[in-house]
């Protein structure tokens, strides 16, 4: 039978390791506490260690979301699980969180929408309840950007050793450091399960324009070329993303606020309904922008980019976690998901919680 209404149950979330402070990247690149939070927000983020994967850190979260929505996992009927740094090429990490929460046969699903993944994820949650399809839905957001970071002195970074890198190495890292101080690691998780009250998506506006595609994009190490990865591609530092910063800054404060107010015209509700809005968290200045458009007061934009960096599919439901600990959150509000990832996805999601 499908259901009437669905909820989120339970909510975990697992960072690795201790925080790196802004400081600790000054050591490797040329950039520094000042620049990093002026421009961005952030002071510190984490990083998955070496060998630790999306699906680890996915996994601790997991348990967390299960643990708190006091459910055996053998009752979770279906896994969505959002990453752009997935533990292997394939097969996804969806499969690998769910062998290790001991459900084997529960069907996982990878879906690769970057920091837009909650949007999409909340659709396909959304789909699977109103069509019976499942009654219990776990959405895991994990990312260990770890991977792409363009430094070696991993020591260094971690505060292990206090050496100087050698000019190479800072010259290297540097190329890349708009983008490197941004992201951090982590993992989201929320448990949904079908209720007979009235919740769940309400309305939904997302979008993607692929001709910005490489805005934000890896270009080595795709099935593109024969073999898919080449010795030189390490050299000419195709692992690592390239971004265009700026067109990505402008993309979202045009598109977020637009489709703020188209979802809420199809709804028929006011920005005044909105009890929070829950953003992704790729820069403080972004989100800054887009609640000033809004007329959002700041307490309704709850934020914690200052702490994780962007752990993009993980923040948003990272963010859902901490909000719901704290009481912020409760059942009943009409709140706002916000998101735009690489691709580019963006959109706007209408909540009953
Ligand atoms: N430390 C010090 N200086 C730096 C750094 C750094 N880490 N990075 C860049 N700079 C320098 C630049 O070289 C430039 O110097 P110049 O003026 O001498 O040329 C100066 O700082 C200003 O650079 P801008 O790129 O103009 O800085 P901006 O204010 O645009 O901020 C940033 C850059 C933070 C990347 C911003 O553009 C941004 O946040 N964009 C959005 C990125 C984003 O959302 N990415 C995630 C997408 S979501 C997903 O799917 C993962």
């Amino acid at each position: 039978m499908p259901a009437r209404g669905y909820e989120i149950i339970g909510t975990g979330h697992h960072v690795p390791g201790e925080p790196v402070p802004n400081d600790r990247l000054a050591r490797v690149m040329d950039t520094s506490d000042e620049w990093i939070f002026k421009r961005s927000g952030i002071r510190q983020r984490h990083y998955a260690g070496e060998g630790e994967g999306a699906s680890d850190l996915g996994t601790k979260a997991a348990r967390r979301a299960i643990e708190a929505a006091r459910i055996d996992p053998a009752e979770i009927d279906y896994i969505v699980l959002a990453t752009m740094t997935p533990d292997y090429v394939f097969p996804g990490s969806a499969a690998l969180v769910g062998a290790n929460l001991g459900i084997p046969g529960v069907p996982a699903l990878d879906i690769r929408q970057q920091c837009g993944a909650m949007l999409f994820g909340y659709q396909i949650v959304d789909g699977l309840m109103k069509s019976g399809a499942a009654r219990t839905v776990l959405f895991v957001g994990a990312e260990a950007h770890a991977g792409f970071m363009p430094w070696e002195d991993w020591d260094v970074v971690t505060g292990d050793a206090t050496r100087e890198v050698t000019a190479e190495a800072r010259a290297r890292a540097d190329a890349h450091r708009s983008l490197a101080v941004l992201f951090g690691d982590g993992a989201g998780a929320l448990v949904f399960r079908a209720t007979d009250r009235e919740a769940g998506l309400v309305k939904m506006k997302i979008h993607t324009d692929g001709r910005h595609a490489k805005a934000l994009y890896v270009p080595g190490g795709g099935f593109r070329t024969r073999p898919y990865w080449k010795k030189d591609m390490f050299d000419e530092q195709a692992h690592i993303p390239r971004m265009d910063g700026r067109e990505l800054f402008k993309f979202a404060v045009t598109k977020l606020p637009q489709a703020a107010r188209a979802v809420c015209e199809e709804a028929g509700v006011g920005l005044g309904d909105v009890d929070l809005f829950l953003a992704h968290q790729a820069n403080d200045r972004i989100n800054e922008y887009v609640r000033e458009q809004l007329g959002a007061p700041r307490e309704r934009m709850p934020m914690n980019i200052d702490r994780f960096g962007n752990t993009s599919a993980g923040t948003v439901p990272i963010l859902i976690d901490e909000v719901t600990r704290s009481g912020l959150l409760q059942k009943g509000q009409l709140n706002m998901i916000l998101a735009l990832g690489a691709g580019v996805h963006w959109g706007a999601a209408l909540v009953r919680w």
